[in-house]
């Protein structure tokens, strides 16, 4: 699959670019493969260079009327706004702290219904990074 898309870089536009260098995007296709019964192609695979970047692009692609997203509690301000920004609808979560911080599941659960398009799941670690 590697030197498919090695010969497939001849083709390569400036425009493609912004998604990741095109042979960047064949490894990480090939990798993932490995363990799909289907063959995930460059086409597939959307680099950023910020995590930021990566959330707001997931965001804006989950985004359609109606839909909503959970969100942890505490967690990061940054989710929200892009969330808000992107037009989903932000429910929260708590992450309960007299148990290490574990996701509270009985209300993702109960927040949850068929308009939600993601659930943002991170570690109270990360979301207390500077
Ligand atoms: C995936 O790609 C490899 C290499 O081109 C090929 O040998 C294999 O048959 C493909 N697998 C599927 C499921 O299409």
């Amino acid at each position: 699959m590697l030197q498919l898309c090695m010969l497939q870089l001849g083709m390569l536009q400036l425009g493609m670019l912004q998604l990741g260098l095109p042979l960047c995007r064949c490894a990480i296709a090939e990798y993932l493969s490995k363990d799909l019964p289907y063959n995930v192609t460059r086409d597939d695979v959307f680099l950023t260079d910020v995590c930021t970047q990566a959330m707001e692009a997931a965001l804006t692609a989950l985004a359609r009327p109606g839909a909503n997203i959970l969100l942890p509690r505490p967690g990061y301000p940054d989710y929200e706004a892009r969330a808000a920004f992107a037009g989903l609808e932000v429910r929260h979560y708590d992450l309960v702290p007299e148990l290490d911080w574990e996701v509270d599941l009985a209300a993702v659960e109960a927040l949850g219904d068929k308009n939600t398009a993601a659930i943002v799941i991170k570690s109270m670690w990360e979301c207390f990074q500077i």
